[in-house]
């Protein structure tokens, strides 16, 4: 397994893997929350952000295109001039593609001074609220998702969390691909209380945040839903 600076050593909470193949196929267990492909992409994607938004009309929120509204980002790449960031709507489009074959419900999000309206994705926090799932994100620009490792996760209670004051912070990098493990479907109150004691929350559950941008942000985010 290939090791990162940018990824606490040693941790087991993390699966790094070198191929898309390997990506797929790779799963959680028996300890991990994260299953991480790192990519260095060629492109001005900051660039690409910002003529996105304008493109758009996008001054404040978010704007999802869903894979089945990929003709609306093929329509914008049409009028693009510049050929590096032509070439940067063609890697979201064909993440996007590949995600879809992999059965993962995706869209493209384009994030815009977002911090102003919503405060709780800026803390760390986990997400999904009773229900499992895989989240597939690529953030093609900075400032890229942080984490916290589990040994800093005091408690997790609903999508909220506490951690320990200071807990060192992590970042993924632009351009990686990554799934988190999300399960919090409620399940009988046996194994509730069970895993209460065992604090399974605490030591698999993915905490992380988005730091607060002034600049406009592209994200690829897929789920595919577990029964
Ligand atoms: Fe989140």
């Amino acid at each position: 397994m290939t090791q990162l600076d940018y990824i606490p050593e040693g941790y087991e909470q993390i699966k790094v893997v070198d191929n898309l193949f390997s990506f797929f196929k790779t799963d959680f267990e028996p300890k991990a929350n994260i299953v991480l492909y790192p990519r260095r992409l060629t492109g001005n994607f900051d660039r690409l952000a910002v003529e996105m938004a304008n493109f758009f009309d996008l001054k404040e929120g978010k704007l999802f295109i869903k894979y089945s509204e990929c003709s609306k980002i093929q329509y914008f790449q049409k009028q693009v001039k510049d050929k590096d960031i032509y070439k940067a709507v063609d890697i979201i489009l064909s993440d996007m593609e590949c995600l879809y074959f992999a059965r993962v419900k995706t869209h493209m999000r384009l994030v815009v001074n977002e911090y102003k309206k919503h405060h709780d994705v800026h803390e760390f926090h986990v997400d999904g609220l009773n229900q499992d799932f895989d989240r597939f994100i690529v953030c093609y620009n900075d400032p890229v998702t942080q984490f916290v490792r589990n040994d800093d996760v005091i408690m997790v209670s609903g999508n909220n969390v506490k951690v320990k004051d200071n807990a060192p912070t992590y970042q993924f990098a632009s351009g990686d691909m990554w799934k988190a493990r999300v399960r919090n479907k409620q399940r009988n109150s046996a194994d509730d209380f069970l895993g209460k004691i065992l604090r399974d929350k605490e030591r698999r559950a993915f905490v992380h945040r988005a730091l607060r941008s002034n600049l406009p942000r592209i994200l690829v985010v897929g789920d595919k839903r577990l029964n």
